[in-house]
């Protein structure tokens, strides 16, 4: 696609002396106000260096530019130098480019070479993967699509909290109380039930508390019957959340978690050590972070046993030396911020000058309207029943609505969870949110079933447009001139500028930036689907009107892959 602004550039160079193409770009303006133009120039800058009034730049510049064929219009207003675009021209080319491009429309090689970790999800074993935990999955699902989709080399992982003391605790509770069949059926539930009725019993019974520590010293020295159920719980709640991520569609490519550091620690107390940076404070082995604002991190407590933040500098080192990443990034709650900059100065402390590749990406908290959410109060919700109850709720409105579908399940499955997925990624991810059924599952307003209906509603004019016109249109025998009204504009508009949405999202780490680009998009294409009759008796203007709809539906598709959101062709 033609790079406007680029171009606007290179032009006004050979009608301005004394600034660079670069510099030059970097003034052309997109004026808030259409009326202004596509781009507009100010010359103010200009006046001192060419000792003229700026109208009259603005004369001059316009009258040497006017005649590219990008043009429609370039008019000198004031100190402005306003350009109009050729409607025909930039509608010709971005729909060239959306059709030959197809699945590839946005993809960029950027990132060539280049490999980035996402970490995301990472929830902890035998607890359960509650409403709380679908942020972290599904925004770090999205920002991994970005990144492989601008060219990255990228590398999923769930970093399980699947270590420390409180499986001591299970494993106590389980060989005093438990129940092998109950662990197979349910395994979370059942293990999180051991873990509260450990804390109930240890009111009564304090000597539990050191036959847990116990235990888990004796996991950690490598005991084959502690590591044996250990391991079973691990694989049996992996199970579990597996179950829920195949929900998703959302796949990791490691499964390291907080365990596979267990035997990489000694060599970064060592370190901490020789660097002169660990200080021993009541038994325990901790950094002095006050020189730059931050509580000691506590790396050993007084028994030998290392923590939470040890296992990530160790996982970092790790990541670093096993995949050489450019960027490493952290998806996790920003209940977390002084954690991550804790360990991530402790690495720079330690000398690694790639600390700084480590992002955390923060997100806000979500809660359900009627205020359940708490772990605490026991009052979980489960994410699995969240997204049954989608997918449930939305086959009831499938029904009601008679939607056009070949498998009921299947799209209430797919528009569902797409909804639920959709509604994560909608606000910026920082933001705390309230999540709201009727919203979520609302057909008409800024959400998933919406985005996908009007997917599938283009899918449908496509259908009925038929094959020899479709394919017309994607050969590129396309007389453009009749799709440049104004919301066959818009339209065009916004699907030109999906590619730069993407690249602002990979670096911002926010999804959002697409979710709101394909709704803006969806909008603009209700808006011309309802302004113009697209299948028209005139052969040429329909098969220019279809290539718009193709290249809608193809930019929609993509944005919502980039969600990990189905597109469904019926609905
Ligand atoms: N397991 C932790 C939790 O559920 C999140 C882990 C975040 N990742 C990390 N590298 N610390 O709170």
């Amino acid at each position: 696609m033609i790079n406007y602004k680029e171009k606007i550039a290179q032009l006004l160079s050979t009608a301005v002396e004394g600034l660079t193409t670069e510099e030059l770009q970097n003034m052309v303006e997109v004026p808030a106000d259409g009326k202004m133009g596509d781009y507009a120039f100010p010359c103010f800058r200009l006046a001192k260096v060419l000792r003229k009034a700026p109208p009259m730049i603005a004369k001059d510049i316009a009258e040497k530019i006017k005649d590219d064929p990008i043009f429609a219009k370039v008019e000198p207003v004031n100190a402005y130098v306003n350009m109009f675009l050729s409607r025909d021209v930039y509608v010709k080319d971005t729909l060239g480019e959306v059709i030959e491009k197809d699945d590839d429309f946005g993809r960029s090689d950027m990132g060539q070479g280049k490999t980035v970790i996402v970490e995301y999800s990472s929830p902890n074993i035998a607890k359960p993967f509650h409403i709380g935990h679908i942020r972290s999955t599904v925004i770090g699902n999205s920002i991994y699509k970005i990144y492989d989709f601008l060219g990255y080399d990228t590398v999923r992982i769930n970093h399980l909290g699947d270590y420390g003391t409180q499986f001591g605790k299970m494993i106590c509770a389980y060989r005093r109380w438990g129940n092998k069949e109950d662990v197979i059926n349910e395994p979370i539930k059942t293990l999180l039930s051991y873990y509260t009725k450990f804390h109930v019993e240890v009111e009564n019974d304090p000597s539990l508390d050191q036959e847990a520590r116990d235990i888990f010293t004796r996991l950690e020295k490598g005991e084959p019957e502690e590591v044996e159920l250990w391991q079973w719980f691990r694989d049996e709640s992996l199970k579990e959340f597996t179950r829920v991520y195949d929900m998703l569609g959302i796949e990791f490519d490691s499964y390291a978690g907080e365990s596979f550091y267990s035997d990489k620690m000694p060599r970064f107390v060592q370190e901490l050590k020789d660097a002169g940076l660990l200080k021993e404070s009541e038994g325990a082995q901790i950094v002095d972070l006050e020189e730059y604002g931050m509580s000691p991190a506590l790396i050993t407590k007084s028994d030998g046993s290392t923590l939470y933040i040890t296992r990530d500098i160790a996982a970092a080192v790790y990541r670093k030396e096993h995949y050489d990443f450019y960027k490493n990034i952290y998806v996790v709650a920003s209940q977390q911020n002084l954690h991550f900059q804790q360990w991530i100065k402790i690495v720079e402390l330690l000398g690694y000058d790639w600390a700084q590749d480590c992002v955390h990406i923060p997100f806000g908290l979500v809660s359900l309207e009627d205020g359940t959410m708490s772990t605490r109060e026991g009052r979980v919700v489960f994410l699995e029943d969240v997204l049954n109850r989608a997918v449930d709720q939305t086959r009831e409105i499938i029904k009601e609505k008679n939607v056009n579908t070949d498998s009921i399940d299947e799209t209430a499955k797919m528009v569902g969870i797409g909804a639920v997925m959709f509604q994560e990624l909608s606000n910026n991810r920082i933001k705390d949110y309230v999540f709201s059924w009727d919203k979520v599952l609302n057909f008409e307003g800024e959400t998933g079933p919406y985005v996908q209906y009007t997917h599938a509603r283009a899918a449908s004019v496509l259908r009925k447009a038929g094959e020899e016109v479709v394919s017309r249109a994607k050969a590129g025998d396309v007389d453009t001139s009749y799709i440049t009204g104004d919301s066959a504009y818009d339209l065009a508009r916004l699907i030109y500028a999906f590619p730069a949405a993407v690249k602002e999202a990979g670096d911002k780490y926010e999804p959002s930036i697409v979710t709101r680009h394909i709704v803006n998009i969806a909008q603009a294409f209700n808006r011309f689907y309802h302004d113009e009759h697209v299948l028209v008796d005139n052969e040429a203007e329909k098969i220019a009107k279809v290539a718009l709809v193709i290249a809608a539906k193809n930019t929609i598709k993509n944005g919502l892959g980039l969600l990990g959101i189905q597109a469904p062709e019926k609905m």
